[in-house]
């Protein structure tokens, strides 16, 4: 690539290997302060044991048992208040949700990648487990300095979502598939839809790649996701694809 200039005369960009844990933790922002919110973990490649190719996430589970608050407080401090603070140094403050996804390698957090929103499917994990007032934590964070004081408070249980996706997804998607068992699925559980469509007799149909995501809250991650699995297995639809492994050994 770079003796032959194979992809023509361009500077190249050669990025660390980064080996460890990933972690994603979005904060609060309110132009001067960042206030994370609980972290959670992405599952981004389709397969399970991370084969395949990158989709947009194939599932998540909230809390990180290795990510306590002690270095939530840390990263916060190194990661996401410096990029506020300097934001807010050239006169262009940041008020939102600040995404920072990061590897946790044996020499310590390092970013892979900021989002200037919501992570998906991180937020599917982690708002379940939100007991706050999310609307007030919002409008505090768009005025200027609002979110002074504020103590965010979670729900100790764990949360794991995992991802439906239609067939040839991430390649190209099909759609229009009738979906079925969505009525079957009760107790703490929560499907939020994000590939769908109402047909013309009103049933639900697949319309993207990503089509649902199912979310169970448990007294511990293994209940969490045997309860999301559970789920997951009574909706079905034509090609239906999941992983298998989402914060676990494969079920
Ligand atoms: N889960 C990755 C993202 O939201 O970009």
């Amino acid at each position: 690539m770079i003796v032959e200039r194979r992809f023509g005369d361009h500077a190249v960009l050669v990025e660390e290997h980064l080996e460890g844990d990933e972690v994603s933790l979005l904060a609060l922002c309110d132009g001067e302060r960042a206030v994370a919110l609980a972290p959670a973990r992405d599952y981004k490649r389709i397969g399970d044991g991370d084969a395949g190719p990158n989709t947009g996430g194939m599932g998540a589970f909230s809390p990180v048992p290795e990510v306590g608050p002690e270095l939530v407080e840390e990263l916060v401090a190194t990661v996401h208040q410096p990029v506020v603070d300097e934001m807010a140094r050239r006169g262009t403050p940041f008020q939102g949700v600040l995404y920072a996804g990061l590897m946790l390698t044996s020499d310590g957090p390092r970013v892979l990648e900021f989002n200037v929103r919501f992570g998906d499917p991180e937020t599917q994990a982690v708002l379940p487990r939100l007991r706050s007032d999310l609307l007030d934590a919002l409008e505090r964070a768009a005025r200027p300095g609002g979110l002074a004081g504020l103590e965010l408070e979670w729900d100790p249980r764990s949360a794991v979502t995992v991802v439906l996706a239609s067939r040839g997804y991430p390649g190209e998607p099909e759609t229009g598939d009738a979906i079925s068992g969505l009525d079957a699925v009760g107790g703490e559980v929560e499907v939020t839809h994000a590939g769908t469509a109402a047909g013309p007799a009103g049933e639900v149909l697949t319309a993207g790649g990503r089509v649902l995501n199912v979310t169970a809250l448990g007294d511990d991650a293994a209940r969490a996701r045997a309860a999301a699995y559970a789920a997951a297995d009574m909706i079905d639809f034509e090609g239906k694809q999941l992983r298998r492994d989402i914060a676990g050994v494969p079920v």
